[in-house]
Order: C-alpha cells, then structure tokens, then sequence
C-alpha cells in the first residue's frame, strides 16, 4: 500500500458518515474499515495473490488471478455506481489489505448490484461478517435495497453468512452455482422492478427446486424460498409481519412438507396477506394413493398457474411462453 493510497483512503473514510471504523487488535495492530478508491488495485491484487487456489475459485470460479485490469476496475467500482470496501491493517508503519467487500452494477436489473467479498484467512470466524455488514449499511443508506450475488453451492460460508441476512434463490445458472438475493437491511428481499412476467414464489424445503428451469423457461419470475428450512433465515410473517415476496407474488406455490412447521407457514401468510392465491405441489394423502404420486410434475404446476391467473383476468398479456 503507498502513503498516497493509505492517505486517500483516509481522506474518504472521514468524509463518511458509515464507515469510520478502526479497530485497536489489542497487539500493536489496527485494523481500518475505509471506502476503495484506484489507488487500491495493487493491495487488492496482493490480497488475493495470498489465498489459496480454492478460495480464488471460490470468489472467481476460476483457480487462478484475474488480470491486474480486474483489479483496477474493481478498485475504482464507485465510479461507475458501484461500492467497494476495504480493510486495511497498519502493523509496525506498514499498510496492507486483508479484507475487501464491493459491489458492482449487473446488466440483470433485478437487484442494486452483484457482491464480491474475500477475507484473508488469518481474520476470518468475524472480519467477513463485520465487512459484509459495513457494506450493507452503505447500500441500504444509498437506497440499494436488495444485492445479488453468484454462489459456489460448496461455499458454505458464503451462503451461512447470507442465510443470516435473509435471502432468496433466484435460480442455478449450472449445478455448481446458485444466484441469490438478499436484502441489505437484513430483512427479506424484494422483487425486481420488472412486472412484465408474471411473479411466482415457491416456498420448498429443497434448495433446489425441481420446477425451476421448467418455470423460468416458461417466462415467468420465478425466486424461491427455503427459509424455513435454512438455519439462520428469520421468517416475518411467522412474526405477524408483512412478507414482500409472498405480498407482491402473483402466485405462491407451496412445496413443503405435510408438518406442522409448514402448516404453521401458510396460516401465518393467510392472516397476514390474506388476498395471497397459493398452489399446493403436494396432493393430499388420499389424492396422492389414488394418482400414484405425492407431487405434482412440473407441467401440472404450471396448468395451475395458468388457471389461477386466467380465472382473475382471461385476456392477460403476460401469458408466458410455454414452447409448445
Ligand atoms: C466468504 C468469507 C468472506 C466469509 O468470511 P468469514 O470471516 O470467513 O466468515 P465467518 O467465519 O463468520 O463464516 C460465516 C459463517 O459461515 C460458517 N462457516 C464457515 N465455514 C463453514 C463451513 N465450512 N461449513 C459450514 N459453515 C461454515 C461460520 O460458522 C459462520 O456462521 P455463524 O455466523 O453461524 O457462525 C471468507 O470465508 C472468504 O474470504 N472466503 C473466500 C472467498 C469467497 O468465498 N468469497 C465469496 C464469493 S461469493
């Protein structure tokens, strides 16, 4: 890290009104939460040119370093409406970074932007929590009220830290990878700004759910939750409170199983929004001896969901398309 760097840096944080943060480690060491800035693309390329290949394959999908110009973008990221973070630890008059947290606009307008985050190894077990934190008071502040973010389904840290912030499954691009959204005030995420497909909600005990590729290849806006079944994840309406995913939904299509946690679920949701229209996947016992099967199949679903919204408006437009 150069002085003109360390300074920069120093310059942003006092002129923020989230981040000031510098923490005494009790052993001659400090330990600074500062805006990035460009004079940050060399500390963030010697930050990640000391983590293992898994933890680069972790943050990149790929084993290797990115080239020294992802560096330089990803450093100046706030000056194309992004935001970056970095921590910065001053041991004996030398500087250097073992922390970063950023993120950075994404074609897909969905959410405010796609996170990035790395921990060097020595800080984890609290750095990634308290940077990640840090980094969504300054979205949350910024009015960016949801984020998104691309996951090796392997990465167990990754999605234990943003099970806790609460989160919803947008798809798997591939069977190694999941997209989230999570909300940067720690509450439940919201839909996107696109209301031309109609939105449906899953709620399942799977993560991943066996309809997805076949709703979303049909058109429609499809985030699923498993919260109830993910360790960490706070449900509001089991709180008496308002749900924006099952408030905004078009269709809700409840996969769980027959338990009283998910009976409790779904009363909840009655009471608390009570115009919400829901689709049981699963029959009830009697139906399901009779019809040989417990679930329904993916087609059956989306019959239901094409009734259900035929029935509120026969001539919709948004009628997705189904390939047939
Ligand atoms: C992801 C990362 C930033 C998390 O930071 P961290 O300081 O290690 O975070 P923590 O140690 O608090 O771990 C977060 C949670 O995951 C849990 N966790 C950690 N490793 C785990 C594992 N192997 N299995 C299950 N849970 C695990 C922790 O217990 C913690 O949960 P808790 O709050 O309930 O205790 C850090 O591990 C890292 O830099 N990884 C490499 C880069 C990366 O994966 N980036 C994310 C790309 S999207």
């Amino acid at each position: 890290m150069t002085d003109d760097a360390a300074t920069e840096g120093a310059d942003r944080g006092e002129s923020c009104s989230v981040c000031d943060e510098t923490l005494d480690l009790g052993d001659g060491r400090q330990l600074t939460i500062r805006h990035s800035s460009s004079a940050d693309a060399a500390g963030l390329e010697a930050l990640y040119g000391r983590l293992s290949p898994d933890d680069l394959r972790r943050r990149f999908f790929a084993g290797g370093l990115p080239p020294a110009m992802f560096f330089d973008r990803w450093a100046s990221i706030e000056e194309r409406g992004g935001f970056g973070l970095v921590a910065e630890l001053t041991d004996s008059g030398e500087s250097r970074l073992v922390g970063e947290a950023g993120y950075a606009p994404t074609p897909d307008d969905r959410a405010g932007g796609e996170l990035g985050i790395a921990v060097a190894p020595g800080f984890r077990g609290w750095l990634g929590p308290w940077l990640l934190d840090s980094l969504l008071r300054h979205a949350s502040e910024r009015e960016v009220e949801t984020l998104q973010a691309m996951v090796l389904i392997e990465n167990k840290a990754m999605m234990a830290l943003l099970a806790k912030r609460g989160l919803a499954i947008v798809g798997h691009p591939d069977w190694s990878t999941v997209q989230i959204v999570f909300a940067t005030d720690g509450s439940v995420p919201t839909w996107g700004p696109d209301r031309a497909r109609p939105r449906v909600l899953v709620e399942t005990d799977r993560s991943r759910w066996r309809g997805e590729d076949a709703l979303t290849r049909a058109g429609f806006d499809l985030l699923v939750c498993d919260g109830l079944y993910r360790e960490g994840q706070r449900c509001p309406v089991l709180h008496g409170e308002t749900c924006p995913l099952v408030g905004e939904a078009d269709a809700v299509i409840v996969d769980l199983p027959d338990d009283d946690a998910a009976a409790e679920l779904v009363h909840s949701e009655q009471l608390v929004h009570p115009g919400a229209r829901f689709i049981a996947a699963r029959r009830p016992h009697a139906d399901a001896a009779e019809r040989g099967s417990g679930r329904l199949t993916p087609d059956e679903i989306l019959d239901e969901i094409e009734d259900l919204l035929d029935r509120d408006d026969p001539a919709r437009s948004d009628r997705p398309d189904r390939g047939e």
